[in-house]
């Protein structure tokens, strides 16, 4: 979402970075040394003085190590973020205390009818089947997410009828006078000392929690909003908004700031000391909505600081990325974490085109209507350029390049791509038009999105734009209108994959299927900012990041329900009762109309309530992460820092990629025949599952044994699967297939992905 960052803020940060790097530190950059978990029983002050003469020992000079020092990691996470120069760097780099040493790197943030869709409520109706009454709407559960921060006044985390804080709780609002804490939103702090290290100095008016940008208000609000009623967005009734644990407490953990020319936005040493803390107050569940493209999990310090929680009993939950639909866009992929890919939902908020001849086309919008009801002139924006600008720049209604005397008063039809959507809006108001008509280019396909624009708009798909354009050139005198939007229920096919949701392969471990899972990601209405910049209280958002929040809701249902269950059982809850039809019961399918694969769409669309009793779980614990980790190569000595505890690798002929006991199978470069292993427990009563495999085209995939006899609850059997070519047919790329559990009443799903060698 880039609407409401400023271009002066852009600038300020451009000036600022370049004073900071080219006066202030010749050379010198800001870096994590990472120091693995914390096993020396050493109290927090402690920790912090052994970080600062660890420093001393490398660098020197006492004052220095003031100056460089800008984090010291002590609570869950060892280790500390400072200004080095390289020789500093590469010295603490071989020191045999250190795991890892990586330059601090920026983040992107991964720019409510939704429950509905997911049959938590019908019609606004909430019955006895719904998790949300099982889980009492997520009550005394602890929601948090690292975002840009909380605006404190919205109604969805306003504390009416909540009791005292549950009393495990050691958070806080930082400054009570900037973000004020009550009993629904519990925590904000802010973390900006790495953003400062990496992009240069913020105004000290931004050391506060306050969300300025309306990202992390949305977020926090899905995962855990209250239920606010009549929410409406520029007169278009919404009904009511809620997340996914509407009557959970939040907590907002601020490590954003405003985007810079490189896009960063959030860094690595800023996330690292949010979860330190986060970790210490005491969260059941943390949503994070942002990313980078993936690294060596030990040179990723959201791989890092995301073991560390869940090694605490945590749910993590992260966002894809928007990087789709290219192939290996997927990002926050270690196995521990819940990666979380984005789909349509039923809704549509649709604005008509209408033409004084030709067809009626169907938009989306989310814009105030036009003044008059009467057709209004259209214009080409190509046909409205400057005199100085480019033809293609005034077809993109970009900035400077549109004509006013030309504009005025007119339709504009404006073609996607090359700036943002809103802001294509934003440029045609400025030039007097009375509306806009945005067509998609050809690579945006048919995916439209219901935006608020500034001015009366709607948004049209490529092979819709085709036909508006041939009607302008066909006539001299184009008249046209735009109907004012309204929302409509029941659209089919849904869900869908959204085209920008990051897709697998999984390019760190091929041999682990990213995402994990898919939820309503596009046109989603929440929570927003009320700053002076965008006085919206409700607005609708897409990406991935809307969809990562909606699963970490629901983990908070799951955990109120279940609260023996560890992270990895939630994943596998969600997972294997996950939906891969749509709601005309074929497979679902992706923006492009083929269908959805597991690299998509991951096990499927999110199902609460069918979530909440799946039957069996593929359990895991940390030692099975570690011994997952020694199979990708990395030694005992190294994971021994990493977990803070003794720890063996197993035997070397133990396939530990392989045999993760993960809620999906993967099977990379197969040759000749593989085994697999996973094991089972049963979370319900007695019961009796039997095996059904859709096996992958030219695969054979045999399991033993074919029934698992569970006698009560608790206990855990292991199957085997032995996957081959079928030699049916040559195999090229990847093929897909499903394992299905099933005792009659349940059906465990796994999707099952192969690639031979
Ligand atoms: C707390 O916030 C107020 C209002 O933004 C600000 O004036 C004050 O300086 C802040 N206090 C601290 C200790 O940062
Ligand atoms: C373990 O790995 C680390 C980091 O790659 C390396 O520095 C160290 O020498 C290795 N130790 C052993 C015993 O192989
Ligand atoms: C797979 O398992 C079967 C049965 O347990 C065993 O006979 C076979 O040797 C195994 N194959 C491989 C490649 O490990």
């Amino acid at each position: 979402m880039k609407l409401f960052r400023g271009f002066l803020t852009l600038l300020i940060t451009l000036i600022c970075t370049l004073q900071w790097s080219s006066l202030a530190f010749n050379s010198k950059k800001s870096y994590i040394v990472y120091l693995g978990g914390h096993n020396n029983g050493l109290e927090a002050s402690k920790i912090k003085e052994s970080h600062f003469e660890f420093l001393h020992s490398i660098v020197g000079s006492k004052v220095s190590v003031d100056e460089a020092m800008i984090y010291s990691y002590d609570k869950h996470i060892n280790g500390f973020s400072a200004i080095l120069d390289e020789d500093a760097a590469a010295k603490l780099a071989d020191h045999p205390d250190v795991v890892s040493v990586f330059p601090n790197k920026g983040l992107k943030l991964h720019t409510t009818h939704s429950w509905d869709f997911l049959k938590l409520e019908s019609n606004g109706v909430i019955d006895s089947s719904s998790l949300w009454r099982k889980a009492r709407f997520g009550t005394n559960i602890i929601i948090a997410n690292l975002d840009t921060g909380v605006w404190p006044e919205s109604q969805s985390f306003s504390d009416d009828g909540y009791g005292p804080i549950p009393s495990k709780w050691k958070g806080g609002c930082e400054n009570q006078t900037s973000v004020a804490c009550n009993n629904k939103l519990i925590g904000a702090k802010y973390f900006n000392k790495g953003y400062m290290a990496l992009y240069g100095a913020l105004s000290t008016s931004m050391n506060n929690a306050r969300d300025h940008e309306g990202h992390g208000s949305h977020t926090l609000s899905t995962a855990g909003g209250n239920f606010v009623s009549g929410v409406s967005i520029n007169g278009i009734g919404i009904g009511t908004a809620k997340g996914g644990s509407p009557r959970a407490r939040v907590a907002s953990y601020k490590v954003c700031w405003p985007q810079t020319i490189t896009g960063g936005e959030c860094t690595e040493a800023d996330i690292l000391k949010g979860f330190d803390v986060a970790i210490e107050d005491g969260v059941d569940v943390l949503s994070v909505s942002l990313g980078a493209p993936p690294s060596d999990y030990f040179q990723d310090a959201i791989a890092i600081a995301s073991f560390h929680a869940i090694a605490k009993g945590i749910t993590v939950v992260f966002s894809a990325g928007n990087d789709g639909p290219a192939p290996g866009t997927v990002t926050n992929v270690a196995p521990w974490m819940i990666t979380v890919g984005a789909s349509t939902i039923d809704r549509e908020f649709q604005a008509f085109v209408e033409l004084r001849s030709g067809p009626r086309l169907k938009g989306l919008s989310l814009s105030k209507a036009l003044p008059a009801d009467r057709l209004y002139p259209l214009l080409n924006a190509a046909d409205a350029k400057a005199a100085d600008a480019s033809m293609t720049n005034a077809m993109l209604c970009k900035e400077g390049s549109l004509d006013p005397n030309k504009v005025y008063g007119k339709i504009l039809v404006c073609l996607r791509g090359g700036n943002g959507r809103v802001e294509k809006g934003k440029v045609a108001l400025l030039a007097g038009a009375s509306g806009m008509i945005l067509c998609n280019d050809k690579s945006s396909g048919n995916e439209i999105i219901a935006d608020p624009h500034f001015l009366p708009a709607t948004h049209i798909t490529y092979a819709d734009g085709l036909r508006l354009y041939a009607y302008l050139s066909s006539t001299n005198d184009p008249l046209g209108y735009i109907t004012h939007p309204a929302p409509v229920v029941n659209i089919k096919p849904a869900p869908s994959m959204a085209a920008f949701s990051s897709r697998g392969p999984n390019i760190i471990t091929p041999g682990i299927l990213k995402p994990d899972i898919t939820a309503p990601g596009v046109n989603i209405v929440a929570a927003f900012t009320q700053d002076s910049k965008s006085d919206i209280p409700y607005n609708i958002e897409s990406g991935t990041s809307m969809s990562c929040p909606h699963v970490s809701g629901v983990v908070g249902l799951l955990k109120n329900v279940h609260p023996d269950w560890s992270p990895a059982a939630i994943k596998s809850a969600l997972m294997t009762t996950a939906n891969s039809r749509d709601n005309e019961g074929e497979p679902m399918m992706d923006a492009s109309k083929s269908e959805a694969n597991p690299f998509s769409r991951g096990a499927g669309d999110i199902c609460p309530n069918r979530a909440v009793d799946p039957g069996l779980v593929y359990d895991l614990s940390v030692n099975d992460y570690l011994d997952f980790l020694c199979a990708s190569g990395y030694n005992q000595t190294l994971l021994q820092k990493f977990s803070g505890y003794p720890y063996e690798c197993p035997e070397s002929n133990y396939n530990a990629i392989l045999d993760l006991n993960y809620p999906s199978i993967t099977v990379h470069k197969l040759s000749g025949t593989v085994n697999v292993t996973r094991k089972l427990k049963n979370v319900d009563k007695p019961g009796i599952y039997l095996v059904r495999v859709r096996s992958p085209v030219g695969i054979s995939v045999d399991v033993e044994p074919k029934v698992l006899n569970f006698q009560k609850q608790g206990e855990v059997k292991k199957f085997q699967l032995t996957v081959k070519a079928d030699g049916t047919k040559v195999i090229k790329g990847y093929v897909f297939g499903e394992l299905i559990w099933t005792d009659g009443k349940h059906q465990v799903k796994s999707p099952i992905v192969v690639s031979v060698a």
